[in-house]
Order: C-alpha cells, then sequence, then structure tokens
C-alpha cells in the first residue's frame, strides 16, 4: 500500500500507522509531500518502511514511479491530509509524487484530513471533499479535540490505532467500492447507567466494543457515521462524529434526534429496562438512616420508541436491534423482532464470557422478512461488516 502523507503537523501520528503497517506485514511504500518533510525527515519513513522515499517526479525516472507506485498499490492512505492537499487532488493537479500516484491509483483511496477547524469548514475545503467522496474516495471526518495550539475543535487526525483499523478495513474490502458513501447512519453503543446518587448507578457489562465496530466499519464503506457513546472507555473509531450519553434517558433524547435524516440505525447499546424511581442528589452515607429497597420505574423502550415513530421522522429508514438472550436465544430473538418491529435483530448469546467485553461475537440475524443469516465466530469487525451488508440490501 501507499502511504501518503500531506505537509501537516500531525504527520508525526503517520509514523505510528506505518509501525503498526509494517509489523502486520503490510508493504508500505510512503509517499509525502515535501511541506511533509519539514515535520518528519526522509530517514524516518525510509527507516520506518524499508523502502526508498522521496517527493519528486525526478528521481528514478527509468522505473517510471510517478505512475508505477498509483498503478501497483492496494490501497493509498493519505495521512494526514491538508486541505492543501485535497484540493489538489479534487482539481486534478499533479504536481509532485504524491500527486502523481493519487491520479493513477485505480485502487480504494483514503483521506484521512486533519487541520484547523477553520480550513475543514471552509466551502473550499467542503467542496473538495465532496468532491472526492463523489469520486469514490473515501474522506474521514477528522476528530474533535486539542489542535496545533492551545485551541480546540474538530480538526484533529484520529488516533493512529484507529487509522490503522480503517486501512486495514478498507484493504480486505479489495476493490469494492465504499457503499456506504452519501448514507448517513447512527449506532448507539456501550451501556446506560441509571444514577441511584451521585456516586452510585445500575448499569450493565457492555464495552461498547461492537458498537465501535460497527461505527468504524461503516465509516471505513464511506457513510457518514453518529455514534452515540453511552459510558464507552474506546478510543473513537475514525472517521466518526461520538455523541456521550449516559442514562437511558438521554440515550433516548440522543437517538431521536440524531436519527433524523439518517438511512439506518443501529441500536446495539444495552440499555437499562429499569430506572431508580428515585435519584437523590446527594450521596447517601453509611452512617445515616439505611436506604432500604430500591424502588425501580421502567424506562422507554428506544427502539421500539424509535420503530413507531418512523412513518413521520424518517419514513423508509432501516432500523437494526440487537438482542442479548441468555436462554432459548431463538425463539426469544423472533418473538423479540416481532415485539420491537424493527428490520433486522442481531441475536447474540450473552453470558458465559460471550459477546459483553470479548473480542469475538456470533450472531443469528432475523429478517422481518423472515430472512435467517448466520454469522460464525469472529472479530467483531467482521460480524459488523455482515450486519452492514444486510442494512446496505435494504438501503433505497
Ligand atoms: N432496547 C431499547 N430500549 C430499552 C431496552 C432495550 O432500545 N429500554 C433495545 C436494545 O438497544 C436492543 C434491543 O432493544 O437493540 C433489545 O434489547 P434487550 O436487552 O435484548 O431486550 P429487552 O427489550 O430489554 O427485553 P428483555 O430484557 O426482556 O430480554
Amino acid at each position: 500500500m501507499v502511504l501518503g502523507v500531506g505537509g501537516g503537523i500531525a504527520a508525526y501520528k503517520a509514523c505510528e500507522l506505518l509501525r503498526r503497517l509494517t509489523e502486520s506485514g503490510h508493504r508500505v511504500r510512503v509517499v509525502p509531500t515535501a511541506e511533509a518533510l519539514r515535520f518528519v525527515g526522509e530517514p524516518t519513513w525510509a527507516a520506518l518502511s524499508g523502502q526508498p522515499v522521496t517527493t519528486g517526479v525526478w528521481d528514478g525516472v527509468d522505473e517510471v514511479p510517478h505512475v508505477r507506485i498509483g498503478q501497483e498499490a492496494d490501497l493509498v492512505f493519505v495521512a494526514p491530509a491538508t486541505a492543501n492537499l485535497m484540493a489538489k487532488a479534487a482539481a486534478g493537479l499533479a504536481d509532485d509524487l504524491l500527486t502523481n500516484t493519487l491520479l493513477t491509483a485505480r485502487c480504494p483511496v483514503v483521506f484521512a484530513p486533519a487541520m484547523h477547524t477553520e480550513m475543514w469548514e471552509h466551502p473550499a475545503t467542503r467542496a473538495n471533499v465532496a468532491t472526492l467522496r463523489a469520486r469514490g474516495a473515501v474522506v474521514l471526518d477528522p476528530a474533535v479535540g486539542r489542535l496545533t495550539g492551545a485551541d480546540s475543535g474538530r480538526g484533529r487526525l484520529p488516533e493512529p490505532s484507529e487509522l490503522f483499523a480503517a486501512a486495514r478495513l478498507v484493504l480486505r474490502r479489495g476493490a469494492a467500492a465504499p457503499d456506504l458513501a452519501g448514507h448517513r447512519v447512527v449506532v448507539s453503543a456501550g451501556g446506560t447507567r441509571e444514577a441511584i446518587d451521585p456516586v452510585r448507578f445500575l448499569g450493565n457489562h457492555s464495552s461498547g466494543k461492537q458498537g465501535y465496530a460497527l461505527a468504524r466499519t461503516a465509516a471505513a464503506r464511506g457513510a457518514d457515521v453518529t455514534l452515540v457513546a453511552a459510558n464507552v472507555s474506546l478510543p473513537d473509531p475514525a472517521g466518526v462524529r461520538v455523541v456521550r450519553v449516559g442514562s437511558a434517558a438521554e440515550l433516548a433524547e440522543a437517538m431521536e434526534a440524531e436519527r433524523r435524516g439518517a438511512e439506518a440505525v443501529v441500536m446495539s447499546a444495552a440499555v437499562a429496562d429499569f430506572r431508580p424511581v428515585r435519584s437523590v442528589a446527594s450521596k447517601i452515607k453509611k452512617s445515616g438512616e439505611a436506604p432500604g429497597p430500591i424502588e425501580l420505574v421502567e424506562n422507554p423502550d428506544v427502539l421500539a420508541g424509535l420503530v413507531a415513530s418512523r412513518a413521520s421522522e424518517a419514513p423508509g429508514q432501516t432500523i437494526v436491534g440487537f438482542a442479548a438472550e441468555t436462554d432459548d436465544v431463538l425463539a426469544n430473538g423472533r418473538a423479540k423482532l416481532e415485539r420491537k418491529g424493527c428490520d433486522l435483530l442481531v441475536v447474540n448469546q450473552v453470558g458465559g464470557g460471550r459477546a459483553f467485553g470479548a473480542e469475538d461475537n456470533q450472531a443469528v440475524v432475523l429478517g422481518a422478512d423472515g430472512s435467517v443469516t448466520d454469522i460464525p465466530t469472529g472479530p467483531k469487525d467482521d460480524l459488523a461488516d455482515r450486519v452492514w451488508d444486510l442494512v446496505v440490501e435494504r438501503l433505497p
């Protein structure tokens, strides 16, 4: 693959990405711009990749590198992609080795932009990003956080571990087009916490890994992804907008707002069915009066609510639920699909170390149309990709 490096300070993070790629056996040719070398020098890229590094088209001309590098690549991944580099790519300019490579590549191309918020939001950049996406490139939205100076906002390069995950997800799809491009999807993840007092809550074991895998894989397939995350401590997936919530009520509110304009919603969060009737404002003290039993009241069913309001709020939206079952997995799953009224129900067997917190997952996906899809045990990213395959079949 080709790692294109633009002239932004985040170039230093691309070293870590390169390291991860080469350590996992990928052959990586680094093609920096001349400006990128002002941030990280040629010896670093050459040593980490084990391959020669040039920025111009006049070195090793006998090997025609300005054409060959792009033609031979299985993936071109540009990180960081600056506003200038994307403008050149959108306009089809070819004045250095990287822009030539982008013009000759016929493999998947991913841009991971990093710049100041003002530059990302400028109409010129918006138009260039739209052009690149319309031509089939995946442009990952930058992350929100600390920028070069003391300021923060949208514009950060996502964490190298998540860029690495995105690169692998795109690579393993081979030459397949980003089939979720132009679609907005919303995924919920994690587990809600229902406050008892300011320091205690009722919660569950959901780690958020499956929901994060769904968000990550959707972004790698070109989707505009919003991830509503309830109490998850995982790095934000690359290219995904993350909305953080705590309780079931907050999750319900966020989902209702975010589902508007989305073609698909996936409810993988573990939502508490009940919450304490009373949540007290001060910590319950051991020395005080014994608190007595915690009285519970039922939470609204977010998934069923999204289905009920679909016709008025989001006609045609595909809605996917998850079911965590310990016993009679399929029978309970079928009954739940009927009860919730969603289009697809991903039925997981939980308990005994399965699903919650584990790296692997397995499921049967039941469709409202009677379809049954078995997804064998494998990484959560694999399960997520299979779920998106089923969603893509149902998109308008
Ligand atoms: N769900 C929801 N709101 C709730 C409870 C669950 O939106 N208050 C959603 C979950 O996100 C999941 C699906 O409903 O997509 C099924 O969740 P699960 O816990 O398996 O089922 P429950 O409806 O809670 O039924 P039960 O606990 O009886 O199995």
